[in-house]
């Protein structure tokens, strides 16, 4: 099968990024290779991963631009010259309008930390979606990967995987066992599985095949 080309948007510390990059190297990415990382901070430790690992680094400086649609227009442009066959938002912390969702339907995903319907949408995004849920109390939280639609969290969802909430967690220790217990698993397993031609989406849900 042709190679994808993998385009990775991230914002932060980058071990969503980490853990794709590791994935690769396990020849766990199926037909993907991961082309180029795009940045939109640009101190961004996730940079410093990507050098490391040899991958080509871009940043689109989300300061830069006055408003979200000049921006996602700067970003679907640089996008295709990437030529991008999949788009993954790995603690990427800007939304995209539909310049972008619509030129990239169903082909880009996003890992979120909470199980989608729960705390998300906007606003929910890095600790305060652990902080929303310690408040809630609920007992179970987890993180799940979907498609990017132009609606925050609401694209049609892929993998899903479910941790446990502890007594006397913070929201630092709930995040760390959902990064380590289903983020960096579901992220890579996702593109995997659409660089393989795996995922179809049917009535706004995906169907897996084998
Ligand atoms: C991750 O927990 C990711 O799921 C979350 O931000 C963190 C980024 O960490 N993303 C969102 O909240 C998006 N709504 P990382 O930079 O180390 O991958």
């Amino acid at each position: 099968m042709i190679e994808k080309k993998i385009v990775v948007l991230v914002s932060g510390g980058g071990t969503n990024l980490q853990a794709l990059i590791n994935a690769e190297k396990a020849g766990e990415l199926g037909n993907g290779k991961i082309t180029c990382v795009i940045a939109s901070k640009a101190d961004a430790y996730a940079l410093t991963r990507a050098e490391k690992a040899n991958i080509k680094t871009r940043t689109l400086i989300r300061k830069d631009y006055a408003d979200i649609a000049s921006y996602s227009a700067a970003m679907r442009d640089m996008l295709l010259e990437e030529q991008a066959d999949l788009v993954v938002y790995a603690g990427f912390m800007t939304i995209l309008d539909e310049q972008v969702c619509d030129t990239f339907k169903n082909k880009m995903i996003n890992v979120h930390p909470a199980l989608i319907p729960s705390f998300c949408g906007k606003g929910f995004y890095g600790l305060h979606v652990h902080e929303e849920a310690l408040k809630k109390g609920v007992k179970v939280s987890g993180a799940t990967v979907h498609f990017v639609t132009a609606e925050c969290d609401a694209g049609p969802i892929i993998l899903q995987k479910a941790v446990e909430v502890k007594e006397g967690d913070t929201p630092e220790t709930l995040q760390k066992r959902i990064m380590e217990q289903a983020e960096w698993k579901i992220l890579p397993l996702a593109a995997k599985l659409f660089c393989d031609g795996k995922i179809t989406v049917k009535d706004g849900k995906t169907i897996i095949s084998e």
